[in-house]
């Protein structure tokens, strides 16, 4: 591992723009392409963004498919292992393209890198990946990129920490409407099943003015709907120079004009506090959604989760949102097969979902990571017996999220058209407030304003409905 280095914030954006600058000259008029594939979260398609961002400023174009692009990236996740082996699987796919084109580049990143047991196995057995960075050195990817073309052997940089925040870096967005935003990295919290906290390091907030400047640039490039990004967002600021809770960054980013919508994730239940349900009840930019994973039901397990909540505290805190926020949506993460999770824990569990009453839920079943504490607990459940709890835990949703849309039918739901149907090009697919997937006829010209949608019929996991009056922005 490098030594970590420490030059000043301002140095270090330059060696990037310096190095951008040299490798756009280096490849003028060649016409290189890319291929960004992402997994994981939120955090990780940020990434992305950035990475697509400095590509587009060196002059490569996103190539229609993999295996033909110039420079494939791998931006990778290792929460869970299936996650893990696609990667290893798409590597052996892709080992015989690069022999036939020999310009095909290979490259590798994002929280499976910060792995020493990945990063041992990659150098052994898959010699023809070209570049490994990990999640604390991503911005040196210019410089990084420069190396590895002016080398021939393998290069790998990775830091086992984070030297800071650096600030401006350039990125695409999917929609010119909206775009997510960090406001802040890592993770302090060390539930025992999860492996975030060690491949992304400890919690590091960016400053308010920082968030706040590249919120006011979005919405000057017509940036309408701002998502801020954090493992953990309610517990934002506590560790800057100036404390700030996630509450009080909310009322300053209502203030932004042209900004109409402000989403977040993820929330942990132990952070949230009555300040952050007045500021959503009190901005009304604020979305009514929620997204609070629960993980189970079971007091028992979730003190071995080491997630500091019951499952009484929990619903206390979904009936205050409800009352302070009567239409907002809740949404929550479960995982099931958790070491020494027996049926009445299950049981548990889905008496959480039937009060809580879930618009929609994230469910896994429980992977094993290696260097978590739950890795070595001897009470390990076979996967024949966590199936059969997660569809028992899928249909009880099913049955909440059912009733939950079909009393929304007939209501009328503001939603922004994000884009044409995939299915039929006559009608429209976007977010409602609520965070719920609403398909209605309409046009393109309407993709990036929000219509008022009145709601026919319900799908379980999508509504349609049809738009009445004209467009409404306010
Ligand atoms: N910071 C967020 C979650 C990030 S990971 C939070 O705490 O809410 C997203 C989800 O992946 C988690 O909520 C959890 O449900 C799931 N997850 C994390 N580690 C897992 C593991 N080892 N096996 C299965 N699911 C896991
Ligand atoms: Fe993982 Fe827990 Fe941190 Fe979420 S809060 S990223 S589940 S350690
Ligand atoms: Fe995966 Fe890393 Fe996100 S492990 S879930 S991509 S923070």
């Amino acid at each position: 591992m490098r030594e970590e280095i420490t030059v000043p914030r301002s140095e270090r954006g330059l060696q990037q723009e310096a190095a951008i600058k040299r490798l756009a000259e280096r490849f003028a008029g060649q016409k290189m392409t890319y291929r960004i594939t992402t997994l994981g979260c939120q955090m990780n398609a940020h990434d992305s963004e950035k990475l697509a961002g400095i590509l587009r400023d060196i002059g490569f174009t996103e190539a229609e498919k993999e295996e033909t692009a110039d420079l494939v990236l791998y931006n990778t996740c290792c929460v869970r292992e299936n996650a893990e082996l696609k990667v290893y699987g798409r590597l052996g796919y892709l080992k015989g393209y690069k022999r036939r084109n020999p310009r095909m580049r290979i490259g590798l990143c994002g929280c499976m890198m910060q792995e020493p047991n990945v990063i041992a196995k990659l150098k052994k057995s898959y010699s023809w990946v070209d570049l490994i960075f990990g999640t604390h050195n991503l911005y040196r990817f210019a410089e990084l990129l420069e190396e590895m073309y002016s080398t021939d052997s393998q290069i790998i940089e990775l830091w086992d920490k984070a030297d800071g925040i650096v600030e401006d870096l350039p990125s695409i967005r999917k929609h010119t409407f909206k775009a997510s935003v960090n406001i802040m990295y890592g993770c302090d919290n060390f539930c025992t099943y999860c492996i975030v906290p060690y491949v992304r390091g400890r919690e590091r907030s960016r400053r308010p003015e920082d968030i706040l400047r590249e919120i006011r640039t979005l919405a000057e490039e017509g940036v309408r709907e701002i998502e801020l990004l954090g493992q953990n967002v309610n517990s934002y600021g506590k560790n800057l120079a100036e404390p700030v809770t996630f509450a009080e960054l909310l009322y300053m980013v209502s203030e932004i004009d042209g900004i109409d919508r402000i989403r977040f994730m993820t929330s942990h239940p132990k952070d949230l506090s009555d300040e952050l349900i007045a500021a959503m009840r009190d901005c009304p930019k604020v979305c009514p959604h929620f997204h609070l994973p629960l993980q189970s039901g079971s007091n028992r397990i979730l003190k071995r989760m080491n997630r500091h909540y019951t499952k009484e505290q929990y619903l206390d805190i979904v009936r205050k949102l409800r009352e302070a926020v009567p239409e907002i949506a809740v949404t929550t993460d479960i995982m099931t097969g958790f070491p020494g999770e027996t049926d009445a824990d299950v049981e548990d569990t889905l008496y959480v979902i039937r009060e809580a009453r879930f618009d929609n839920a994230f469910t896994f079943i429980y992977s094993p990571r290696e260097g978590t504490p739950a890795a070595t607990y001897p009470d390990q459940i076979p996967e024949e017996v966590s199936k059969v709890w997660f569809d028992r835990i899928h249909t009880t949703l099913e049955e909440v999220m059912n009733a939950r849309n079909t009393a929304r039918i007939g209501k009328t739901l503001y939603v922004r058209a994000e884009e044409i149907n995939s299915h039929d090009d006559t009608m429209l697919t976007g977010r409602s407030n609520e965070n719920l997937l609403v398909h209605f006829k309409g046009d393109p010209s309407q993709i990036g304003s929000i219509i008022p949608v009145e709601i026919d019929e319900q799908m379980t996991y999508y509504l349609i409905g049809h738009p009445v009056g004209g467009p409404c922005n306010a």
